[in-house]
């Protein structure tokens, strides 16, 4: 809402409540005063919200806030008791002058490239240099595209990394005997299977497969355990995604602790530790699925929401409130009419709820490029720990 018109607005609340309740001259002035004042706060917090002086505009929210609050409290002491319906008008009216602006982007690929120059100082002191050993198994074009990815990422920053490439119809004994050989190679100081395998093989049993003390990925129960029971510090290494989840929220300031957090998703890479993560830092988690019922109600409670479901645009503007913060982890490609894949997009619908967000991921660019960062931690971490 413009300035202008929030201005003509308070003012026609003044005269409505004036109408009916008759209420003198100078609590009428002092009213209209703190409105105008409303309204100039409101006109400064637009500014800087365009100029991204975010933490400054802060500052005024919480102003807008007091004044607000002076507002209702003098119309109070002069027993003007605020119909319920004008209340909520000022409050729409409150939030939209807030939130009208445009959402700050956490920008992945930008928090991954200072992550990597990190990692780049990092890996030039050691002594023991870092090799990660990736497992890839069948032509997944996703998994392929991931694989090659950290690869790029890893030589960036110095990190050498090693593909193993197997069919699909590899047996589950053969690849155990592959994970037994890299856990025994002294050099290979950190390994890492892409998922998903094919359906002959079990899961599990590979995870449990590799050493506990080269799991890049911390899916091992024993480092996953860890790391549920005490939390990260306590585990050599976290869960990649997630960890880049709250470190990207991390980067933006944005507060965990006290929030309402809803993560959409529960599995063991993502969903369940993201949660773990959330909570650990003070925040109310909810965590919903595919028996989740109305799910809308529930995303709509969120402070924070995390999506990862796979399910492209599950999230609808309707289905969250103004203001949220939303990390959309989905990886989802469409295919054009070729039947080649065209674009990639997130769980979320970024275009309509990226205008009631204030702060929003992209895909790609969002939480991708901080995983692999942060698998490149872990490997280092590994390394060092040895
Ligand atoms: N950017 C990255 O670095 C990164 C990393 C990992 C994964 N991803 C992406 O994130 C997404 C999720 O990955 P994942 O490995 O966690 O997938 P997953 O193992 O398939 O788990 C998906 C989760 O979403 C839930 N779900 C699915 N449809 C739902 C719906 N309609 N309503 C509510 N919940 C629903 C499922 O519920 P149930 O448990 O009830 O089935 C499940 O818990 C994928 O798109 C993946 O490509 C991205």
């Amino acid at each position: 809402m413009e300035t202008k018109n929030f201005q003509k607005y308070c003012a026609e609340i003044v005269t409505k409540i004036d109408r009916k309740y008759k209420i003198e001259r100078d609590a009428q002035l002092a009213l209209s005063q703190l409105i105008e004042e409303l309204g100039e706060l409101a006109k400064e917090i637009n500014r800087k919200k365009l100029r991204r002086e975010n933490p400054d505009s802060k500052k005024l929210e919480d102003e807008f806030a007091d004044v607000f609050l002076q507002f209702a409290k003098l119309a109070e002491m002069h027993e003007v008791d605020l119909e319920k319906s004008v209340l909520q008008k000022i409050g729409e009216l409150k939030k939209e002058v807030i939130w009208n602006n445009p959402m700050k982007l956490l920008d992945g690929k930008k928090l991954a490239e200072k992550i990597l120059r990190n990692v780049r100082d990092e890996v030039s002191k050691m002594k023991k240099k870092p090799v990660l050993a990736m497992v890839l198994v069948g032509n997944d074009p996703a998994s392929s595209i991931y694989v090659r990815r950290k690869g790029a990422f890893c030589e960036k920053a110095g990190i050498d990394s090693r593909t193993f490439k197997f069919p699909a119809s590899i047996s589950e004994k053969k690849l155990l005997r592959i994970i037994g050989n890299l856990n025994k190679d002294k050099n290979v100081t950190a390994i890492m299977v892409q998922l998903p395998l094919p359906e002959h093989i079990d899961k599990n049993k590979i995870i449990e497969a590799i050493d506990p003390r080269k799991d890049a990925d911390c899916l091992h129960p024993l480092n996953f355990g860890r790391f549920v029971q005490s939390g990260e510090k306590y585990s050599v290494v976290a869960p990649a995604t997630p960890l880049g989840i709250v470190k990207l929220l991390e980067e933006y300031k944005v507060k965990i602790e006290g929030k309402n957090a809803v993560v959409v998703g529960r599995s063991n890479i993502v969903g369940k530790p993201a949660a773990q993560f959330l909570m650990n830092r003070g925040a109310t988690v909810t965590v919903c699925h595919r028996h989740t019922k109305n799910l809308a109600a529930r995303t709509r409670e969120a402070d924070i929401l995390v999506v990862a479901a796979g399910k492209k645009h599950l999230i609808k503007a309707g289905m969250v409130k103004r203001g949220v913060i939303v990390v959309d982890v989905g990886v989802n490609r469409t295919k054009n009419r070729r039947g080649l894949t065209s674009t990639v997009c997130g769980d979320v619908d970024f275009a309509a709820v990226s205008k009631k967000a204030s702060y929003i991921t992209p895909v790609p660019g969002g939480v991708g490029p901080v995983t692999i960062a942060m698998l490149l931690w872990n490997t280092i971490d590994l390394t060092n720990s040895k």
